[in-house]
Parts: C-alpha cells; sequence; structure tokens
C-alpha cells in the first residue's frame, strides 16, 4: 500500500491570527450572476499556461462559465514560471495602452508598483457588492489595500518555503525518508548521500527558482526577524550573517543539476517525481504537479519546510485586478466575482495545490498536503515571499534575479553577488 509521508508542517507560534477554517459552509459571494449584465469577451491575463498551472485556471474558467455564462472567457496566458515571461508583456502592453481586461498580480509590493504606475483600478465597491469584506484575512487584505482602497481580489495563497522528496531515492542513498533536519547543515549530510548515489541531490531550474531557494536560505540562516529587516532597512546586507547564508546557498547549489538555466520549476519538479533528483525546494504550487503524476501512476513523496524554516509560512498570493482602460470593465467584473466566489476558489485552489484565501471556503476535500498548509497558515509566523512579489517591488526583484543568475553562472564571485544584493535593495 503506498503511503504519503507527511513530515510535520509548522510548529512555531503564530504571530498573525490568520487562521483558516478546513471545513464549513459556502458563505456568501458565491451564488448567481451578482457581477451584472456582462456579456462579450473578457481577456484574463495570467502565467497559468501548461500543466497543472493550467489545470489550476481550467477548473475556475469552468466555475466562470457556469456563473457568467453570457461572458466568453479568453485565456490571455504567456508562458514561463512566476511570471517571468508574462510580468514584462504585461508591462509593454500597459505602457501601450492595450491592457488585458485583468491580470494576476502578487499581493504586496508587485502590485503596489502597479497601484503607483496608475494601472489598477480600486475595486473596493466590489468587496461591498460581492459581500468579500470578511471572506478574507485581515492582514491579506491589508496587503491589497492603499489609502483605504483595494486594488484587487486574491485568489489563493501559495507557500514558498517546502522541500519535496523522493522517498526511493532517499531511501537507495540509505535516508530515512521521515528524517527531519533542523538545520541546513544536517540537510547537507543528506544532500551528500544522494549525490554519492550518482543522483541529482537537489533539483533547480532557471534564475526565478534559484532566487527562490535563495530567498528560502536566508530566512533559514537569518531567522524571521533578520529576514524580515532584509526588506525594511533593518538587517545589514552587508553584515557577516548576509555572507554566511550566501555560503550556504552556494553550497546549496553546489547539488543542482548543470542544465538548470534552461529549465522551468515544471521540470525541476518532475526531476524528483521520476526518480532522478532527491529534493526540490518548489512553491506549493508543486502539489498540483505531484498529485496529477499520483493519478497517472501513484508515486509517493514527502514534503516538509525548507531546514530552519519550521514554523514560518513564506507567503504569496495571487490576485485579480481590474485594468485601467479595460476594454470590457463589466467582463472583468464578472471574473473578479468568480474568483473571491467560495465555489471559484474551491475549485481552483483544489486543482492548484494552494488554498482558498476566503476563510470559509470547504477544504475537506483537499488533499493532505493542502490540509497542512490551512493548518501551518493558521499557526506560523508569515513572511512575504521575494521571488513572488510579496516583498519587493519588480525592480528591486529584477535587480536581486541579475545578480543572482551572474553569480550561478560563474561570472561574479560571492563578494560581488553580495555587493550587488545590498545594491539592489538599497537601490
Ligand atoms: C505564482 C503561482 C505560480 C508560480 C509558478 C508564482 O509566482 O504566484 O501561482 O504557480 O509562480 O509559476
Amino acid at each position: 500500500m503506498r503511503k504519503k509521508t507527511l513530515l510535520a508542517l509548522g510548529a512555531g507560534a503564530a504571530v498573525l491570527a490568520l487562521g483558516l477554517t478546513s471545513c464549513s459552509s459556502g458563505g456568501g459571494g458565491d451564488t448567481g450572476d451578482k457581477g451584472g449584465d456582462a456579456s462579450g469577451e473578457v481577456e484574463v491575463f495570467t502565467w497559468w499556461a501548461a500543466g497543472s498551472e493550467k489545470a489550476g485556471l481550467d477548473a475556475l474558467v469552468d466555475v466562470f462559465n457556469e456563473q457568467h455564462p453570457d461572458v466568453k472567457f479568453v485565456n490571455g496566458a504567456v508562458a514561463g514560471g512566476a511570471g517571468s515571461a508574462a510580468k514584462d508583456l504585461l508591462q509593454s502592453r500597459l505602457q501601450a495602452g492595450d491592457p488585458p481586461d485583468t491580470f494576476q498580480a502578487h499581493a504586496g509590493a508587485e502590485l503596489q508598483d502597479y497601484i503607483d504606475a496608475g494601472q489598477v483600478e480600486d475595486v473596493s465597491d466590489l468587496y461591498d457588492e460581492f459581500g468579500l469584506r470578511d471572506a478574507f484575512p485581515k492582514d491579506l487584505v491589508d496587503r491589497l489595500t492603499v489609502d483605504g482602497a483595494i486594488y484587487s481580489i486574491p485568489s489563493n495563497i501559495h507557500r514558498a518555503n517546502v522541500v519535496w522528496a523522493n522517498p526511493t531515492v532517499l531511501k537507495d542513498a540509505g535516508l530515512d525518508p521521515a528524517a527531519k533536519y533542523e538545520t541546513l547543515d544536517d540537510w547537507f549530510t543528506a544532500l551528500d548521500a544522494v549525490k554519492a548515489k550518482g543522483k541529482t541531490a537537489l533539483s533547480i531550474a532557471t534564475t526565478w527558482t534559484q532566487v527562490q531557494l535563495l530567498e528560502t536560505v536566508l530566512l533559514s540562516d537569518l531567522g524571521t526577524d533578520g529576514y524580515n529587516g532584509l526588506w525594511d532597512g533593518k538587517t545589514d546586507w552587508k553584515g557577516s550573517e548576509v555572507t554566511d547564508a550566501l555560503k550556504d546557498f552556494e553550497k546549496l547549489m553546489s547539488y543542482t543539476n548543470t542544465d538548470r538555466d534552461g529549465l522551468d520549476w515544471p521540470d525541476a519538479t518532475q526531476q524528483v517525481i521520476d526518480g532522478d533528483a532527491g529534493f526540490n525546494v518548489m512553491g506549493d504550487w508543486a502539489e498540483a504537479a505531484f498529485a496529477e503524476a499520483d493519478k497517472k501512476s501513484p508515486a509517493d513523496y514527502i514534503y516538509f519546510p525548507v531546514p530552519g524554516t519550521d514554523g514560518v509560512f513564506d507567503f504569496l498570493a495571487d490576485s485579480f485586478t481590474l485594468t485601467v482602460g479595460a476594454p470590457n470593465p463589466d467582463g472583468a467584473k464578472a471574473w473578479l466575482e468568480t474568483v473571491g466566489s467560495a465555489e471559484g476558489q474551491e475549485a481552483f485552489n483544489k486543482a492548484k495545490g494552494s488554498i482558498p484565501a476566503r476563510t470559509d471556503a470547504d477544504t475537506s476535500d483537499f488533499s493532505e498536503y493542502q490540509k497542512t498548509a490551512i493548518e501551518s497558515f493558521g499557526k506560523d509566523t508569515i513572511v512575504s515571499s521575494l521571488a513572488h512579489g510579496a516583498a519587493v517591488p519588480v525592480a528591486t526583484l529584477n535587480k536581486i534575479s541579475d545578480a543572482t543568475s551572474k553569480f550561478t553562472t560563474g561570472a561574479s564571485d560571492l563578494a560581488a553577488f553580495q555587493s550587488e544584493l545590498a545594491a539592489a535593495v538599497e537601490g
């Protein structure tokens, strides 16, 4: 009998009261066609173009089609994980006065960019119209709010600091799949064991996945206060603690596949699914890929927080906007109604691996992993993801990504990398 081993996710004290219930009544906002008399086409811009991400989008579109049969969904998805290609293209379109009706944007600093540029409309009246004021955790709505206005409707919450692993590969390397790694140092020993078997110890892909690994190493080594201080100026980017963290990052990169820069996240995750790699650090959109693979051919997988980050939920949330100058604002509002509805959130998140942003969604049939994420989100310390738009503006993230790519391709040394990171954040 196959068995998914659950390693403890989250044990630390919660600092934010962001509890999500695992099962309750559907709540408001999911009934009928309150979005008005929308018709025509609505272009929805995302980067959920393939695989499990497209499956998530498709599930949401199915609910949209039921709730708004008179509006035709037009898929404006642009491939590339974490919006690596989509965000640039979106910016060109917005600047050229050719906006999609609605687009995916991360809650936090990234959304602030669009607000500052006057590219997204205040949708707070829709919160009233759709009964959303109390549907989302207050802290999340705060991240979407500026000067009393709310600029998007969240569709989901993802966790970035998760390690996914193949227990068969671990067992073959003489490791106990149920072992817990308290620190990165403990984990290095396990990575050595997998490497000694001739397998990729830690699979990874192109730059943004490397930045995501970097953020989890900073979180592990600096702790939550130190990590948060990187974004509010309280932690010295040039200090020795950051140097030590970058050394750990360099060491972790030494366990990764050398073809990484030509790959995207599904390729790296697939290496673990296929038993070609032992571990992969990936946001929990990977859950959807593992679950999908599991349907075709039952495959064990395990997951645990990146060593040294137990009790911390490295958070990001996708949300949808109403663009300034949207060709079909009523169509966009209809889409936003579905995004915010309990029915939409249940269907979408079940398929996407994430958890609903609504606190009243019925998650009783969600996966075992997703239930752990709901529990962790309710009690862990929440921090903002760097690679996924929550912690810093897009321009800063782009500079950090460039510095990371230079370092991991051998075009800069650790001292130069650290200086470039410091300069990127200091602006
Ligand atoms: C998005 C997720 C997406 C992931 C990989 C993140 O930035 O928030 O929805 O699955 O990128 O593409």
